[in-house]
């Protein structure tokens, strides 16, 4: 399905940048050979991850406490300390990495955005500068030696050279070693219309039918998985040399769930175009409504996710007045493609709207704690997953 012309998800800009602004065509397309869902067009990963990449995991306290329990999971299973070395992909400003550093676990973490590493780099987590692919791999095993384990929440999806990767982290384990990894669910998106998980940085949307046909090809296996909350509903995926660990049940129970609901059919993808299209109207529907009532709406939270439903629904300064964000790096900047004022969240606070369009639905639980003075106030929350509707 093609969600038109579109922008860089994380590209916040000036207006001087106005006229400069780089657009691609999204879209998604589902292979009934392997299962996988993916984009049909790629924006060069130079575009999205650079020494001015807006998106800062820290930021985000639910995200915080995510990695920390994932840290502390995976150093009390597999009991490691400080003979083992862990490899973190994608590993940003060191959110959960810090948690080996501070058990002096000897670890690394790849991430490709210079300014995010450099954060974790003066925090005192090991981290080198890179994308990381199989000659990456090949140099940290010459440095490092062989790794124990690899982790990646929220990256391999974003890895078009998906197979190079793979080759990589094959390469880079121990023959017992674990690959453990986290990214939003397929079946997420389709039960929930979650199409804003659409965009440039994800490359893939994964299936446990898809990662397994990938996996296979590299002599590895997916022996377990474990659904997560975060990112609007992830999947943890643990993966090893083909026969070197049991399959726990929780794999073969999820195989029966895709073949129930059908992911290996393009019908199912037929009707999830139907439901983005239906959702795309309500909202487009509701917005009117509330204008032409004169209530002020603010968007909630700039997330790269708001930039495909900005886009695809063209939703612009005439339906949302500014979008609030906690993030420095965004504020004063303004959204890809649509051009909304990104404003400091005490432009929120301190005049509040009537609505305020919540485009960090995925913090829903964080967001509704720390905001009940809007309620009071007599504020109201727009959602748009799992449907359209102004919340009670
Ligand atoms: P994402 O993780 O869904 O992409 O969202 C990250 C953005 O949302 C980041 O710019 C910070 C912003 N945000 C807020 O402004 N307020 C909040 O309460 C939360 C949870 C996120």
């Amino acid at each position: 399905m093609s969600f038109g012309k579109m922008s860089i998800a994380n590209g916040f800009l000036t207006k001087a940048d106005f006229k400069n602004e780089y657009f691609f065509n999204l879209e998604v397309g589902f292979c009934q050979n392997c299962y996988m869902v993916q984009l049909t067009e790629l924006v060069d990963r130079n575009k999205m991850f650079h020494d001015n990449y807006a998106f800062y995991s820290s930021t985000s306290r639910g995200m915080a406490d995510h990695f920390k329990e994932m840290a502390e999971d995976v150093i009390g299973r597999y009991g490691l300390g400080t003979e083992s070395f862990i490899v973190e992909l994608g590993s940003n400003d060191g959110i959960m990495l810090k948690h080996f550093a501070e058990r002096l676990i000897p670890h690394l973490g790849v991430e490709p955005s210079s300014n995010v590493a450099n954060i974790a780099q003066g925090n005192g987590i090991n981290t080198m500068c890179a994308f990381f692919d199989e000659k990456v791999a090949q140099d940290i095993v010459s440095e490092y030696g062989k790794a124990d384990m690899v982790l990646g929440a929220n990256v391999m999806c974003h890895i078009p050279n998906i197979h190079s990767v793979v080759s990589g982290i094959k390469l880079l384990l121990k023959t017992y070693g674990l690959l453990i990894f986290e990214d939003p669910y397929l079946g997420e998106m389709l039960k929930r219309t979650s199409y804003d998980q659409i965009y440039d940085e994800h490359a893939f949307y994964f299936s446990l039918a898809s990662l397994s046909w990938l996996f296979k090809q590299h002599g590895m296996e997916i022996i377990s998985v474990e659904p997560q909350n975060v990112h609007g509903g992830s999947m943890r995926y643990t993966v090893a040399n083909i026969g070197e660990y049991a399959v726990t049940p929780s794999v073969e129970s999820l195989i029966d769930n895709e073949k129930f609901y059908g992911f290996h059919f393009h019908e199912t993808y037929d009707s999830f175009r139907d439901n983005v299209k239906l959702s795309r109207s309500s909202l487009i529907s509701l917005l009117h409504k509330i204008k032409k009532d004169r209530k002020r709406v603010v968007g909630y939270a700039a997330t790269s996710k708001s930039t495909t439903v900005l886009n695809y629904c063209g939703i612009g300064t005439d339906l949302i007045e500014f979008i609030s964000d906690t993030t420095p790096i965004k504020q004063g900047k303004f959204s890809p493609g649509m051009h909304i004022p990104v404003r400091p969240y005490e432009n929120f606070t301190e005049r509040y709207p009537d609505y305020a369009l919540l485009f960090a639905w995925n913090h829903m639980k964080e967001v509704m704690d720390k905001e009940s003075n809007f309620s009071l106030a007599g504020g109201k929350w727009i959602t748009f997953v799992p449907e359209v509707r102004i919340m009670s």
